[in-house]
């Protein structure tokens, strides 16, 4: 079986990493070609996820960093069709919800080669956003749908999914707690004690909104007076801070790696994000998270009481961020499956294969 693997972002890295390794140790006959579409280029938003978690040196690198929306989406199809069409792969595999998620299934749904979504039917039901928008389109053009939750599925029954030939949806759990597991028992030795906040923000609706992001920003440099705060900013971010001439009052470092990621949550004592992986991995490391957003696609870490909706009042973020600190919490359920979610896939798209 030939899987043509298609990302371009950095969870996508960070996702795809666990399925490759899955794919190698099971000395299955897959061959699995990786398409780079170029999204994210910089060494620490790419290079250094493929070096530390050992992804296969891509088959194929484009070049669509940098670019608007359409032109990003235009040009990853425009090298795709092309690649696919010399390929001619059994299955496009595509992860989430970005541009590079968008292009993949397009170009394999109109050259009419099979589908694989992981990550599918996941809704933040506000359509503002280029993820929902991607997700959305991309589930509708799926063969294999891979749900990571129960509530994904029953995004897509109410969508009338199971009604659509050549859908298949199947729960499969969350292959980012495959990573968190892996990595946890390798990440480097912890060597933070101090009291710190661990907190990313790189989502177009905050970014690109001078009041949310200056109103943010304001939250953390209030915060940052009783508590130290770690900041890897996201390139998208420190473009719009300088753009709009808001001061942090703290320092920032650079966007850093998955090992040193996973050990900043777990030393951390609480996360605050608009990233939709860092509100499961905070999860799965037993963190609180305060999410720097109106609505979130992983509504079971709110309704179990893991993840606060804060969205971005300066207020409502400091205030929170102070009564969760006196109020630490216990983690003891499994929310995102066993862990085997590269197994289910890899089987799934066997048996499909072989109708
Ligand atoms: C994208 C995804 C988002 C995902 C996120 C993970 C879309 C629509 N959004 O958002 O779903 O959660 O990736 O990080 O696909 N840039 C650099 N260097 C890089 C990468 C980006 O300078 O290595 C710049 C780009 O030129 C652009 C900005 O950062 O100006 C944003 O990058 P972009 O790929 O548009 O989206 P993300 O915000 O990263």
């Amino acid at each position: 079986m030939k899987i043509l693997t298609v990302l371009g972002a950095r969870p996508q890295f960070i996702k795809a990493a666990s399925l490759s390794r899955y794919i190698k140790k099971s000395k299955l006959p897959i061959q699995e070609i990786i398409v780079h579409t170029g999204q994210h280029y910089d060494k620490n938003m790419s290079d250094v996820f493929f070096h530390e978690m050992n992804i296969p040196k891509p088959n194929y690198i484009l070049n669509s960093g940098s670019l608007s929306h359409a032109a990003m989406t235009a040009q990853i199809m425009i090298d795709l069709e092309r690649i696919v069409e010399e390929e001619t792969p059994d299955w496009v595999l595509v992860y989430g919800d970005t541009n590079s998620t968008l292009a993949g299934a397009l170009v394999a749904s109109k050259l009419h080669v099979k589908l694989a979504h992981v990550e599918a039917g996941l809704r933040s039901f506000n359509m503002a956003m280029p993820e929902e928008v991607n997700r959305i389109l991309t589930d509708r053009v799926s063969n294999l749908l891979f749900c990571p939750t129960d509530g994904a599925v029953q995004n897509l029954r109410k969508e009338g999914f199971e009604n659509f030939k050549n859908s298949h949806i199947i729960c499969s759990g969350d292959i980012m707690l495959e990573g968190v597991n892996y990595y946890r028992e390798k990440s480097e030795s912890m060597e933070v004690s101090e009291d710190y906040l661990l907190c990313t923000i790189h989502r177009a609706e905050n970014t690109d909104n001078e009041f949310k992001l200056r109103s943010i920003i304001n939250a953390l440099n209030e915060l940052s007076a009783s508590i130290q705060i770690v900041l890897p900013l996201h390139p998208r971010t420190r473009k719009k801070l300088f753009e709009f001439g808001i001061e942090l009052k703290f320092p920032s470092i650079d966007p850093i790696g998955y090992l040193k990621m996973i050990d900043l949550i777990r030393g951390s004592r609480m996360v605050l994000t608009d990233s939709g992986g860092l509100q499961k991995e905070a999860y799965m490391l037993g963190k609180y998270c305060i999410t720097l957003r109106e609505e979130t696609e992983w509504v079971e870490l709110v309704d179990n009481g893991y993840n606060i909706l804060v969205g971005s009042d300066k207020d409502l973020i400091t205030k929170t961020t102070i009564d969760k600190l006196q109020d630490p919490i216990e983690i003891s359920n499994s929310l995102y499956g066993d862990g085997n979610t590269s197994k289910i896939i890899i089987d799934s798209m066997i048996s499909m294969s072989a109708l």
